[in-house]
């Protein structure tokens, strides 16, 4: 029998259907509501609305849960690679050893990035940060690539194109910024050695492949790969809305995930490190200063909107931190820091009483130091890792029967209707 809710408004009483997703998550729909009762909701952040139904990702923040197309992140950071996730997110099933293949073949093909498009990475101002560039220059894919013939060949090579050009592109970013020649992608290597490749090795000294390396940044990108609708995620599937092309849609995505609350905040994290690190070691004051009201600042890495327990990327982020710099033997006195930080934050009041927890965001900046990442590249790192999530959610949006323009209501809070004041009588 189907469930629904009771609103009592102005003496009647309406009723909303309840929808169950597959793990038995409840909604109240209301897509009736307005033209029923001619009431709208009031969510700022959409805290509490779901904007879509969703079978890509599912996530529950109270128990620490996260699986893409049902599989556990803990299984596909043990044993997939970041191709294969990609393709599974997108595709909704695991790929066959002969489709992953072809899917290496294609991303070969296309990883090359228009010569001219060269030209536009030369004229960024010295010091443009690589997330604007890297916005910039998804959007400008289309220009380069216009539209293909059939819808679906359109969106099989625009995946494709997008998944190989933008890890080019970047790469690219960081060797034009440093005044360097641009290095190509070797047929020979998979897809985060070619990335590693590009980005550092150079005329007088090869870059070596380093296995350890390699593994940590594909499984750095399967854990960013997809996290359902937050904020960039939900941009690109509100510009998709209008039927833009998904280049368009991509751009948006990077754009929203710059921001140091979301995917800005792997920078942020080691940034603040530093600053703890200037000021002494002195982590009991970064907690204090965390929490005092006046004071805008926040622990950067430190809490998330839907986890409310331990993020479990976050978990699995730290091991391999670990395992990562002792089989390098390096020693980072950041990611000792962040240790000390972690554990005066988890025994605090304040930080249990509004269960605050690492996000994957806490450690993931000292595996990418490891790396030789430069600090102001982390975010470009995670726009890599969360294409495939941006591409199969937009792809789900274009499917979806219930799809309509995005388009939000507001309880309009300016003034009522006033005259028009003309310029000498003001
Ligand atoms: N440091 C100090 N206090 C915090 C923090 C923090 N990092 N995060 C939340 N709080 C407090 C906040 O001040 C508020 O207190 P009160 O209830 O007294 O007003 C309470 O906790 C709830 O915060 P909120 O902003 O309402 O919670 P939210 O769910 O909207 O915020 C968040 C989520 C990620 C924006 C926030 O936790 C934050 O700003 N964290 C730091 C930035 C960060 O690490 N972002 C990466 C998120 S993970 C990567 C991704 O998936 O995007």
């Amino acid at each position: 029998m189907s469930e629904y809710v009771k609103l009592e408004f102005e003496g009647k009483i309406y009723q909303f259907p309840i929808v169950t997703g597959t793990e038995g998550e409840k909604a109240i729909d209301i897509s009736e509501l307005r033209s029923s009762t001619g009431l709208i909701t009031l969510d700022p952040g959409y805290a509490n609305t779901g904007s879509c139904a969703s079978s890509i990702t599912f996530m529950d923040g109270e128990k620490g849960i996260l699986r893409y197309r049902g599989i556990p992140i803990e299984q596909l950071a043990e044993h997939s690679s970041f191709i294969e996730t990609a393709y599974l997110l997108i595709n909704g099933k695991l790929p066959t050893g002969e489709e992953l293949k072809q899917i290496s073949i294609l991303f070969n093909d296309h990883s090359l990035v228009h010569e001219d498009m060269q030209i536009f990475y030369q004229n960024f101002p010295r010091g443009a940060h690589p997330m604007g560039i890297l916005s910039s220059m998804a959007n400008a894919l289309r220009s380069f690539y216009p539209e293909l013939q059939t819808i679906e060949e359109e969106i099989n090579i625009t995946v494709i194109r997008l998944l190989s050009k933008v890890r080019t592109m970047a790469a690219m970013s960081y060797k034009i910024s440093r005044g360097h020649k641009v290095v190509y992608p070797r047929p020979d290597y998979k897809y985060p050695a070619n990335f590693l490749h590009m980005m550092f090795d150079t005329p007088v000294k090869p870059y070596e492949i380093n296995e350890t390396l390699v593994r940590a940044l594909d499984v750095f990108w399967i854990l960013h790969a997809d996290h359902e609708q937050n904020c960039s995620t939900s941009t690109v599937r509100l510009v998709g809305s209008g039927r833009v092309n998904l280049y368009a849609a991509i751009s948006a995505g990077i754009s929203a995930l710059w921001g140091p609350l979301h995917g800005g905040a792997n920078q942020a994290v080691i940034d603040m490190l530093k600053e703890i690190q200037k000021d002494g070691g002195n982590h009991q004051r970064a907690v204090e200063k965390a929490k005092d009201k006046k004071d805008p600042f926040r622990l950067m890495g430190f809490g998330h909107r839907v986890y409310k327990a331990y993020d479990p990327r976050a978990k699995l982020i730290k091991k391999m931190c670990d395992k990562i710099l002792k089989e390098l033997d390096i020693s980072d006195p950041l990611l000792d820091l962040a240790k000390e930080l972690e554990e005066v934050a988890l025994t605090d009041d304040y930080f249990i009483e509004k269960n605050l927890y690492p996000n994957v965001d806490f450690y993931s900046g000292i595996v990418l130091r490891a790396m030789g990442i430069p600090t102001n590249m982390f975010t470009v790192m995670f726009a890599i890792g969360r294409l495939p999530g941006w591409i199969a959610q937009w792809k789900e949006s274009m499917d979806d029967p219930m799809w309509k323009l995005g388009r939000p209501r507001q309880v309009y809070t300016g003034p009522s209707i006033t005259d028009y004041i003309p310029i000498d009588q003001r």
